[in-house]
């Protein structure tokens, strides 16, 4: 059995439960990818889950949402991708009761059904591939869940952070926002007006009461819309991506994980009309993820914390090729003593 390095934990707990773990390599289903993972990204997910049970997980549990990879193996079923193509995604889609999967990003080697992952635009790196999905899939659902119409106004509470980062972007390059609000504190304003923000609200010397204007669309990353509706028209949504709601009027707004998203995504990261947005502590090198929740649990990530680089590894050949396996993967892998 070929074995690889990953983070995991056998107990909810503090980031000190994390621990470098042999771990086997895991073999596709028909219809999954193995994936060499170059760069994966944290998101507060990841902490939330491992802080307490808030999905009943088996352990060990590797965390990790979001990757971007090499293919080096595949199932029969699949036929959208290559072994050698560069892919990325957000691997954690809620199986049918509503549980996320054991085995995630934070490892040198994943499977991952290829509905979930798309196609990695050239123009941009594993780095800033791995710090979009899970963010952007989150940010673009806000905007649907609010029925966001061109040339509204919108003020978002939270622009400096991994989704709002790209929320804000989102609302200036390709929703066609009128007027583009966003809050964060002194040290961030620049940096968020940087991102396409026609103003921003400094939180550490402006309480909402003092701000006169009303916006057609509230989007709140933060959770405080109980202070925060106020700045929102009478008759205007109010999103919330925390739950829950701490206002009456919001509505909760949760991920729809697809790889096609990212394929819609792709001409604007192309065209560089929507850039990645990387913490600057960062990337932290696979060694170093215990140090990288710890800063993510400071709660004050400019955009997103990465992970990269991964340790390289090659497998042998016999395992390069499409494989007809139909064991559940985690029944595969999670044979094997954790050391
Ligand atoms: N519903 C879903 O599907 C979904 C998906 C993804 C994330 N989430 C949740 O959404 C929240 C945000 O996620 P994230 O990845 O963006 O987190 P994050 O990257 O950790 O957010 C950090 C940012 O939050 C800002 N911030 C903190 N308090 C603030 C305040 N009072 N006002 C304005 N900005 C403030 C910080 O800026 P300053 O330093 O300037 O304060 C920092 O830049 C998390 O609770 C996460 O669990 C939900």
């Amino acid at each position: 059995m070929n074995m690889q390095k990953a983070w995991l934990y056998e107990e909810y707990g503090p980031k000190e439960v994390l621990k470098l773990g042999d771990f086997p390599v895991p073999t596709p289903r028909h219809d999954q990818l193995l994936v060499q993972v170059r760069a994966a990204a944290l998101n507060p997910i990841d902490f939330k889950r491992r802080q307490r049970a808030l999905f009943p997980s088996d352990f060990p549990v590797v965390p990790g949402c979001d990757m971007a990879g090499v293919v080096v193996a595949k199932g029969g079923g699949i036929t959208k991708f290559n072994i050698g193509d560069e892919v990325y995604g957000n691997i954690q889609d809620f199986n049918a009761e509503g549980n996320l999967k054991q085995l995630g990003t934070l490892a040198q080697f994943i499977i991952v059904e290829e509905n979930l992952v798309a196609m990695k635009p050239k123009n941009i790196s594993f780095e800033e591939a791995a710090s979009l999905p899970l963010a952007v899939q989150t940010a673009i659902e806000g905007f649907i869940t609010a029925g966001f119409k061109q040339g509204q106004t919108i003020f978002i509470v939270g622009g400096a952070g991994g989704v709002g980062t790209l929320v804000v972007q989102l609302a200036k390059h390709l929703y066609g926002a009128s007027q583009v609000v966003a809050t964060t504190s002194t040290p961030k304003v620049e940096f968020v007006k940087n991102l396409g923000a026609d103003k921003v609200v400094d939180y550490t010397t402006t309480r909402y009461e003092e701000i006169e204007e009303k916006y057609d669309f509230l989007y709140d990353t933060i959770g405080d819309c109980k202070n925060s509706f106020v700045v929102a028209k009478d008759d205007a949504p109010i999103v919330v991506i925390t739950w829950p709601p701490s206002h009456s009027r919001a509505t909760y707004s949760s991920l729809t994980v697809r790889g096609e998203i990212l394929e819609e995504l792709r001409p604007y990261l192309e065209s560089g009309k929507l850039k990645a947005v990387i913490d600057p502590t960062g990337p932290y090198n696979f060694t170093d993820v215990i140090e990288a929740f710890r800063y993510l649990e400071t709660g004050r990530a400019r955009g997103k914390v990465v992970i990269s680089p991964f340790p390289l590894q090659h497998l042998p050949s016999s395992i390069l090729c499409e494989s007809n396996n139909n064991l559940p993967p985690e029944m595969v892998s999670l044979k094997m003593p954790v050391h």
